[in-house]
């Protein structure tokens, strides 16, 4: 008897537009290759880099020989506490008033899941989230996998390589009242774009006008300007204003804990009595996912934000990783206006965080990968952390040959 062949009907997947970038970089065997893809610092000499603080707190807690037991489904209560104050400001009023829901997440993803299903959930009649365009691609399959219908707001200028201000408000205006508003708090992912502080101000009056819902994406609080604080000012001015928001916190950046998977959902809510009630709700959300969320990212987060030494190493770090990031921007700048790249480059200096988006098309990506081994994501997005003085040169040259279209060698043309 043949054996049964269950999964001959499988199709193959596409790559993830992101994550397989790094799969096709690896598997390229250049010694120029470049991997610009994934949104992962890298230090000078383009090596993955643990924060000093996170080494240090690694000791710290070695030393303390801890169990491994289960934690609470919501998490480690002072790593939560401590994520919250670092968001919301210890001085957040509905945080001193005990408003704040709170619960340990699997970083940024798995944050905006616990936030999906619950709205998917108990947010009755409402199944639109308005989604920036571009936005991080992993958005709209968390979105769509708990039956939240994804709509899009303009939100990048191709002719300014700016932010189309009139346009998001306008679309934010005109979805229908009560909607969800996802909005990325700071370093816009993909286009390192964000709106200034006026715009945040006028945001909120038209969302308030519109009783719309804001889920804030909070996944590089520190890497935009270098100031944890500054980074905060949208969410901060949001619940300010009274919003009863929503936010995904993670750490995979700012502390440089990708693969640890840190971070907090968290929701303002109106009072401590509704605040249990929803975190009761929030734990079934959780429970059937991944149970307890895990202990030793949490641990490393907890340790330096408890520990003033060790805080203040760590915002530190956190400028000078900024900071790096910025040089890096104003030498790539000024490479491509030396090599006399056609257009205008200005947008590669004003962009802020991770990311640039380059304006390229995707066949131009594509050349640059299969030409000049430089992977990025098809979307036109460098993740500028990626950048050193050992690659900065060669990259700026492949871009502006691109650009020329003199990348591509003459006998495949
Ligand atoms: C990115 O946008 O590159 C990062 O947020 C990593 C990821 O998981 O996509």
């Amino acid at each position: 008897m043949s054996i049964t062949n269950f999964w001959s009907g499988v199709p193959q997947g596409p790559p993830d537009p992101i994550i397989g970038v790094t799969d096709a970089f690896k598997k390229d065997t250049s010694p120029n290759k470049v991997n610009l893809g994934v949104g992962a610092y890298r230090d000078e000499n383009g090596k993955p880099y643990v924060l000093e603080s996170v080494l240090k707190a690694e000791d710290i807690i070695h030393q303390k020989k801890l169990d491994k037991e289960y934690l609470p489904i919501t998490g480690d209560p002072d790593f939560l506490r401590l994520s919250a104050e670092l968001a919301y400001g210890k001085d957040s009023k509905p945080l001193q008033e005990g408003r704040i829901a709170v619960a340990q997440s699997i970083s940024g993803t798995g944050g905006l899941r616990i936030a999906t299903g619950f709205l998917a959930q108990f947010y009755p009649g409402v199944k639109d989230i308005w989604i920036p365009n571009p936005t991080w691609g992993n958005h709209i399959p968390i979105a769509e996998t708990v039956g939240l219908k994804v709509q899009r707001y303009r939100y990048f200028d191709k002719k300014t390589i700016g932010l189309d201000f009139q346009g998001m408000k306008e679309d934010i205006a005109n979805a229908k009242e009560g909607s969800i508003i996802l909005l990325h708090a700071c370093a816009h992912n993909p286009t390192g774009i964000d709106p200034t502080q006026d715009n945040w101000r006028e945001l909120s009056e038209t969302i308030k006008s519109k009783k719309h819902l804001v889920l804030f994406d909070m996944a590089y609080q520190g890497f935009a300007s270098g100031d944890v604080t500054r980074d905060a000012f949208a969410l901060r001015y949001f619940v300010e204003q009274g919003h009863q928001i929503l936010l995904c916190q993670s750490f995979a950046k700012n502390l440089g804990l990708y693969g640890e998977r840190a971070g907090t959902f968290s929701m303002v809510v109106s009072s401590t009595e509704e605040k249990e009630r929803v975190l009761s709700q929030i734990k079934r959300v959780i429970r059937p996912l991944w149970s307890s969320p895990p202990i030793h990212g949490a641990q490393l987060v907890k340790t330096i934000l408890s520990d003033q030494a060790l805080l203040e190493q760590w915002l530190g770090e956190v400028k000078k990783m900024a900071d790096r990031i910025i040089a890096m921007r104003e030498r790539l700048y000024n490479l491509l206006v030396e090599l006399k790249t056609p257009g205008e480059w200005g947008h590669i200096k004003s962009q802020i965080g991770m990311f640039s988006f380059t304006g390229l098309a995707p066949e131009q990506v594509d050349e640059l990968w299969e030409y000049a081994h430089v992977y990025l994501t098809r979307d036109g997005r460098i993740s500028m952390a990626g950048l050193n003085e050992g690659n900065i040169q060669y990259f700026a040259e492949s871009l502006s040959k691109v650009v020329k279209g003199e990348l591509k060698p003459k006998s495949s043309l």
